[in-house]
């Protein structure tokens, strides 16, 4: 066993030589940032200030050799040595919120164009799931595989958990839930987990960059805002390929006729001009950097395919986008 102190906010716990200190941290009700769990996506970055750790396999992109060499890790994959010292950041709104792991049942599958399939899961009757809007499930499927999707419902609608599924071409889990998956299947998840949910102390107006089923976390989030009454100013761009990948466009139009606060920018990336598209073209973070020339009084949400999120996060910070005030979901696969 090594016990790891977090420098920043004093907080210590011990890791098992089974676990990861993202594991750790998780068990003993700390709440690191993090997003895929498998180092892919850099979200649980931090810096290891004393002692040693083991990475697991990762990406090397979440991580660059010149990064580890000057001491960062990744905890979802680092293993203590020794004991550490570590400076990372933490979220104090999740506190008390630990993951778990329930039944769900198929309840309703609806299927928008080609590849995306609306889940409705039903939780057991005697339970109820607290998260955060914006949070994310895993199923937990044979062979010790986990595959994550974000929560597209907000909290205070209780029962259920909604999940907006793209299919992969022969992807292990999303192929069968479009080809071989009738309702009332039980699968079990893990949930919730994750660091991408609205902040809800921060009163700076918001952007929302969503890319393909990158929409469902924020359209939790922004039903989360309707339903409390939260009316800071809300721009959602929403990046599609083709027209018909705009799944309930209608549903964010009704949005901005009585919430004056919300704007919908969709922008359609693979269209032609015959397509009968009347709004904007091009890649949905290059309409933000046209719409917002000074980002430095913005608070930005963004999900949706890792290199969508990396470009946004790279040029917004460039165009003023306070780094701290850019929060993410990348959809990475996972391992394999
Ligand atoms: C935090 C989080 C939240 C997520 N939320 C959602 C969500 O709400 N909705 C959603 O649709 N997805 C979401 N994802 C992505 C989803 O979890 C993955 O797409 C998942 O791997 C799909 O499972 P699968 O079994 O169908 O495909 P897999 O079996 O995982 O994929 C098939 C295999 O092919 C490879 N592969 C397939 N296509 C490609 C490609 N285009 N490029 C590179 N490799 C490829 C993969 O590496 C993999 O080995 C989320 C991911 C994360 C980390
Ligand atoms: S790389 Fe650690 S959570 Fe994604």
């Amino acid at each position: 066993m090594n016990r790891v102190l977090i420098e920043n906010s004093g907080h210590t716990f011990d890791v098992r030589p089974s676990q990861t200190v993202l594991e750790a941290a998780i068990e003993a009700g700390i709440n690191l940032p993090y997003g895929c769990r498998n180092g892919a996506c850099g979200a649980c970055k931090g810096k290891v200030l004393t002692g040693k750790v083991m990475h697991d396999d990762y990406q090397g992109n979440a991580l660059t050799d010149a990064e580890l060499a000057a001491g960062m890790a990744l905890f979802c994959c680092a293993r203590p040595l020794e004991d550490l010292v570590i400076e990372c950041r933490q979220i104090d709104m999740v506190q008390g919120i630990k993951p778990r792991i329930l039944p769900v049942r198929i309840q309703h599958k609806q299927q928008f164009g080609d590849d995306v399939m609306v889940l409705h899961l039903q939780l057991p009757a005697t339970e109820q799931l607290t998260f955060m809007a914006g949070q994310y499930i895993e199923f937990l499927l044979k062979d010790c595989r986990r595959r994550a999707f974000s929560i597209a419902n907000a909290p205070h609608e209780k029962g259920f958990i909604e999940l907006h599924i793209r299919k992969i071409a022969g992807g292990y889990f999303t192929e069968q839930v479009f080809n071989d998956m009738p309702l009332k299947t039980i699968l079990r998840m893990e949930a919730p987990l994750g660091s991408f949910f609205l902040r809800e102390q921060n009163q700076k107006p918001i952007i929302m960059v969503a890319g393909g089923t990158g929409f469902a976390p924020v359209k939790g989030m922004i039903e989360h805002m309707i339903f409390n009454q939260i009316q800071r100013p809300v721009y959602l761009y929403r990046g599609a390929r083709r027209t018909g990948d705009l799944y309930m466009d209608d549903l964010c139009q009704r949005w901005t006729q009585f919430m004056p606060n919300i704007q919908y920018i969709p922008v359609i990336s693979d269209g032609h001009d015959d397509d009968g598209w009347q709004g904007r073209r091009g890649l949905v973070h290059q309409a933000v950097l046209e719409d917002h020339a000074d980002l430095s009084g913005f608070e930005v949400y963004a999900c949706g395919a890792p290199g969508m999120v990396d470009i946004a996060k790279e040029t917004f910070v460039k165009q003023g986008l306070p780094e701290e005030e850019f929060y993410s979901d990348a959809f990475t696969f996972a391992p394999k």
